[in-house]
């Protein structure tokens, strides 16, 4: 417990290395310790190459700690758990269903009969613009559509945790604002623990409760800032001091001077 919160998860002495065929075992990530508080948005910031989808799968249960441990909700994670949503770089939808059939996709792999799936697919594509879509293939959909669809299709089962790696990494910037505000205006709605592995500092200060920096590889947690900037957030902020104070030192934390 920290205050009159919950924790979600816990990170202990989390550590991974890759043991690689005819060649020195790699460390990516070494010593993370960290809590995430049960309904916050925590943004997982570092440099490229040093750690962070390693941590997040770690989170899935993708991949395997090599030490320490990690608990959600006070049980260790040693598998994917069917109340994960992830949220991938790439949308990686299916180019043969359409939209709608996308997004209902992992109510079939998980065998959750719902008969309400088909009404929430259909509000969670209107709530992410997508109304009139629903019958279309991706491929008749932009870039930033095409990620609106799988942010739905990752929130179809009502995930109690939300992973998602630079899921607007691709995006133009101002595809980019639109849809940190689109995360912002689902969060609200669905309250899901969310982890955000991102490159932009901006980013990352603007969407979350909490930021922690990594060090260059192997992943060691920087600094840990605390956004205490209230929601609902809007636009404007990125550009006062409050907000620029968060930047600098997240930006001196990676090394980077401006
Ligand atoms: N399956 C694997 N086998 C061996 N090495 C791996 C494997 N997966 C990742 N790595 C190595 O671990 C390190 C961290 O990789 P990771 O993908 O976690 O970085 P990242 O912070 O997500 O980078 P980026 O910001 O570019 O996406 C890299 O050096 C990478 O080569
Ligand atoms: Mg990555």
């Amino acid at each position: 417990m920290v205050g009159d919160t919950c924790s979600f998860c816990e990170l202990e002495n989390v550590r991974k290395v890759f043991h690689r065929k005819n060649d020195e075992p790699l460390v990516a990530i070494d010593d993370v310790c960290c809590e995430i508080i049960e309904g916050e948005l925590v943004s997982l910031l570092g440099p490229s190459g040093c750690g962070k989808t390693t941590l997040l799968r770690i989170l899935a249960g993708l991949t395997p700690a090599s030490d320490g441990t990690v608990r959600i909700r006070g049980k260790d994670i040693n598998g994917p758990e069917p109340d994960f949503g992830i949220v991938f770089q790439t949308p990686n939808l299916m180019p043969w269903r359409t939209v709608l059939d996308n997004v209902l996709f992992p109510m079939e792999i998980l065998k959750l009969k719902n008969g309400d799936a088909r009404k929430r697919a259909l509000d969670l594509l209107e709530l992410v613009g997508l109304k009139g879509f629903e019958k279309v293939r991706p491929n008749q959909l932009s870039g930033g559509m095409q990620q609106r669809a799988s942010l739905c299709r990752a929130l179809i089962h009502k995930p109690s945790l939300l992973l998602m790696d630079e899921p607007f990494g691709a995006l133009d910037e101002l595809t980019r604002m639109e849809m940190n505000d689109l995360l912002l205006d689902i969060r609200r709605v669905t309250n899901a623990t969310t982890v955000f592995v991102t490159h932009s500092i901006t980013e990352a200060v603007y969407l979350s409760d909490q930021v922690l920096v990594f060090s260059t590889r192997p992943a060691r947690v920087a600094t840990r800032l605390r956004i205490d900037i209230p929601y609902p957030r809007s636009p404007e902020l990125r550009y006062t001091e409050q907000f620029n104070k968060f930047e600098k030192l997240a930006g001196a934390a990676l090394g980077v001077t401006r």
